[in-house]
């Protein structure tokens, strides 16, 4: 009863911004990312009898409280599909995900915990059922399934059932790069989900957000298809800064970034200006991701390490979906 997956971590281009049921974690809008090679987790889930509740540690120790309830809360959603209600875990995860790089790590943490533990308890998901179990923790890590470009489709039904990721290309279609670009900050931080909600109750903007959201999915498509850097770098960057400009419509008004944020934001501009194709894309935090082509690596990683109080710059590849390492 224990297996050992592997999930990497996704950055979306097309953002999923919203919630349309917060329990089954429906979304408002389809989104679109890319998963990356360098940043992963691997989880080993063993359900044993004997045990009176789940134990989770997180690279060598133990965690409890908040962290702890959504992992036990969603081994909950595994039992009652596979209806082995009274048999507990001990999940044991780590994560490749190096926290100075400012990646979060509840997509492939998600994703690799979701493989594990249907494997452990002896289901045989498919790809989609996977996706839709993932979804149920964290929304995004429904993504982490598969490797390369991936779609999640926001699907129409109330009980979630066709609201799944699918794959638009592998890795191996075209090698686009991410540099992670961390930044020293001390902001306070409102969760994705806290973030979201605030936005679809309160933000006057976001009926905009969403109405502009199909074309973009549908031209990022066809950048992707043609390998047109340009078409998918100008679509990730303008769909980024919509979405950000939601939060200073809420109620009360917020937003993600730092002085630093926009600083990285103007460098890119620049490296642009300069012929460089670069591209930003930031999340629900004052970190800033660029999209660049192989070619430019050596110079794109030395501008971003030369901007102030930038910490870290990491940098990536396309990466694979789910791997199982082992099931006993
Ligand atoms: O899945 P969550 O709750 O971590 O939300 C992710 C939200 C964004 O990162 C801002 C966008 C996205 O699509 O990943």
């Amino acid at each position: 009863m224990k297996a050992t997956a592997k999930a990497h971590t996704n950055i979306a281009l097309i953002k999923y911004w919203g919630k349309r049921d917060e329990d089954l974690i429906l979304p408002t809008n389809s989104s679109l990312s890319l998963t990356l090679d360098g940043f992963y987790t691997t989880t080993t889930v063993d359900f044993q009898e004997g045990l009176t509740r789940d134990v989770f540690h997180l690279n060598k120790e133990e965690v409890f409280g908040e962290a702890y309830n959504r992992v036990s809360h969603f081994l909950e959603l595994i039992r009652n599909i596979s209806g082995k209600q009274d048999l507990y875990a001990k999940v044991t995860s780590h994560n490749e995900v190096p926290t100075a790089a400012g990646f979060a790590s509840s997509a492939s943490g998600f994703a690799a915990l979701a493989a594990a533990g249907s494997r452990a308890i002896g289901l045989d998901l498919s790809d989609e059922e996977l996706s839709k179990l993932t979804r149920q923790g964290s929304g995004s890590a429904c993504r982490s399934i598969y490797g390369g470009f991936v779609e999640w489709k926001m699907g129409e039904n109330p009980d979630g059932s066709d609201s799944y990721a699918v794959q638009i290309a592998p890795s191996a279609h075209w090698d686009v790069r991410i540099a992670a670009v961390n930044l020293s900050s001390n902001m306070k931080k409102i969760s994705s989900r806290a973030g979201m909600k605030r936005t679809v109750e309160t933000s006057p903007f976001y009926d905009g957000w969403l109405e502009s959201l199909p074309k973009d999915l549908a031209q990022i498509k066809e950048g992707i298809r043609d390998k047109d850097f340009e078409k998918i770098g100008e679509i990730a960057e303008a769909n980024c800064l919509k979405m950000h400009a939601t939060t200073l419509g809420a109620n009360p008004p917020f937003t993600y970034w730092h002085d630093t944020t926009m600083s990285v934001m103007y460098v890119v501009q620049e490296l642009r200006a300069k012929g460089i194709p670069a591209y930003f894309t930031i999340d629900a935090g004052p970190n800033v991701k660029v999209l660049y082509l192989p070619e430019d690596e050596a110079v794109i990683e030395k501008t971003l390490r030369e901007i102030p109080n930038v910490t870290n710059v990491t940098l990536s590849k396309p990466g694979p979906g789910i791997s199982y390492l082992g099931v006993e």
